[in-house]
C-alpha cells in the first residue's frame, strides 16, 4: 500500500479525495490537512460532509494537520493536493524537493513544459516528461497536475474526433456546476433564479491547458497542440455537481455521424488499456441517442462519475464539422477522480 496524504481535505474536491481514498485497494489514506482553524481537530468533526457515500469511518478518526511540507515527515509517498491557486505553488514545490509525489488540483504551473497535465485516457502518456522535470528543477520527488475541470471533460470528448477526423477548431460553451466555485463557492443571493455569465480565468484555461493536453510529449516537455484553435465561453449555472458542455467542431474530414458515434463508444484509450488502475471506467465516453440527453442530474454519476456523456451529435454546417453536448462530473472526472486514477497511472508504471 502507498501512503498517501490530502492537503485541503475538507473543502468539496479534498472530500472527494477522502471518499475515494478511504476505500482504495492500492493507497491508505495516512493524513489529511487543513487550514489553521482545524488543525489538531479529528476530520469527523470538523468537515461539513456533502458527498452522496458516507465518510470513511478511519478518515473520520484522522487528526488535521496544517498545510506544511512538514507533512512529508509522516513518511507520505503521494500527496494529493485540493487547495486555493495562491497556497498550492510554494508548498507543492517543497514537497517535490522533498521527494514527494504531488498530484494537484490547484492551477499554477498547469502550462509549464516540464509538468504533466494528465487526463489518463488522453495523454498518459506525458506522465513521463517528470523524468525531464527532475533533471532540470534538480528534484527527486515530481509535480503531476490535474487539468482544469471543464477542459478534462472536453479533451476526453474530443481526443477521437482529434484520432480520426483531426481538428482545426473548437468552441465551447460552457454550464458549469456550483461546486466547480468551492464549498462556500456561490453565495445563493447571486445564483437563485440566475445564472452568471462569467467565470474568472476559466476559458483561458480552457483554451490553453485543452492544446496542452492534445499536445505531444518531446524530450525537453510537452509542445502545445497547435494544429487547432479553442475557443470558450464560460458560464455558471444552478446545478450542483456536472459541467455541461455545448461544443462545436471543425474537423479537417468529413464526419459521418454514425461512424462517429460509433467511434466514440467503442475508445478504450490505448493510453491506459490493460493496465487494471482500479478508477477507470469501463467506457470513457458514454453516447446517449435521445434527443434531451445528457442532463446533469441523470447522467453525471456515469461510470462511478469518471466516464463523460455525449449526446445530440450532429453536423455543423457553419463549422463544417460536428457539434454536440457533453456532460462530466466536474468534482470526479473533472478533479479527485482525475486526480486517484493519474496516481494509480504513476504506481503501475512504477513512477511513485
Ligand atoms: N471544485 C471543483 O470542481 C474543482 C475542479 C477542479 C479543480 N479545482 C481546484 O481544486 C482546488 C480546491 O478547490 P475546492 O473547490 O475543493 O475548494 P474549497 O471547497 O473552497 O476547499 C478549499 C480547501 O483549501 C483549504 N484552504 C482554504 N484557504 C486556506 C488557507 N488560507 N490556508 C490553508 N488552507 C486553506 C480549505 O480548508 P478549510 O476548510 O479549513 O478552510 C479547504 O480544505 C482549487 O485550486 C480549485 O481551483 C476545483
Amino acid at each position: 500500500m502507498k501512503r498517501v496524504a490530502v492537503l485541503g481535505a475538507t473543502g468539496i474536491v479534498g472530500q472527494r479525495l477522502v471518499s475515494l481514498l478511504g476505500n482504495h485497494p492500492w493507497f491508505e489514506l495516512t493524513a489529511v490537512a487543513a487550514s489553521e482553524k482545524s488543525v489538531g481537530k479529528k476530520y469527523c468533526e470538523v468537515v461539513r460532509w456533502v458527498i452522496e457515500r458516507p465518510m470513511p469511518a478511519k478518515a473520520g478518526d484522522l487528526e488535521l494537520l496544517p498545510i506544511s511540507s512538514d507533512i512529508a515527515r509522516e513518511k507520505i509517498d503521494i500527496v494529493f493536493t485540493a487547495l486555493p491557486a495562491e497556497i498550492a505553488k510554494d508548498i507543492e514545490i517543497e514537497l517535490a524537493r522533498q521527494g514527494v509525489i504531488v498530484v494537484s488540483n490547484a492551477s499554477p504551473m498547469r502550462l509549464e513544459p516540464d509538468i504533466p497535465l494528465i487526463n489518463p485516457e488522453v495523454n498518459a502518456d506525458h506522465i513521463e516528461a517528470i523524468e525531464y522535470q527532475r533533471k532540470i528543477r534538480g528534484w527527486s520527488g515530481a509535480i503531476v497536475k490535474v487539468p482544469n475541470c471543464t477542459t478534462a471533460i472536453l479533451t476526453l470528448s474530443l481526443k477521437p474526433i482529434l484520432d480520426d477526423f483531426g481538428i482545426k477548431k473548437v468552441i465551447v460553451s460552457t454550464m458549469q456546476a456550483l461546486s466547480g466555485a468551492g464549498l462556500t463557492g456561490v453565495p445563493s443571493m447571486f445564483i437563485l433564479d440566475n445564472l452568471i455569465p462569467f467565470i474568472e480565468g476559466e476559458e483561458e484555461k480552457v483554451e490553453n491547458e485543452s492544446r496542452k493536453i492534445l499536445g505531444r510529449l518531446k524530450t525537453d516537455g510537452i509542445a502545445l497542440n497547435t494544429s487547432f484553435v479553442a475557443s470558450a465561453s464560460c458560464h455558471r449555472v444552478m446545478v450542483l455537481e456536472g459541467h455541461t458542455e455545448a461544443v462545436f467542431v471543425e474537423t479537417e474530414r468529413d464526419v459521418v455521424i454514425e461512424d462517429l458515434i460509433r467511434i466514440m463508444e467503442e475508445f478504450r484509450s490505448n493510453k491506459i488499456k490493460g493496465l487494471g488502475l482500479p478508477t477507470a471506467p469501463e467506457k470513457p465516453i458514454v453516447v446517449r441517442r435521445e434527443i434531451d440527453r445528457p442532463q446533469p442530474r441523470f447522467d453525471r454519476m456515469e461510470g462511478e462519475g469518471m466516464s463523460v456523456v455525449v449526446g445530440r451529435l450532429r453536423k455543423d454546417y457553419a463549422l463544417s464539422g460536428v457539434k454536440y453536448v457533453v456532460l462530466g462530473h466536474n468534482t470526479l472526472r473533472g478533479a479527485a477522480g482525475t486526480g486517484v486514477l493519474i496516481a494509480e497511472l504513476m504506481v503501475k508504471k512504477g513512477l511513485a
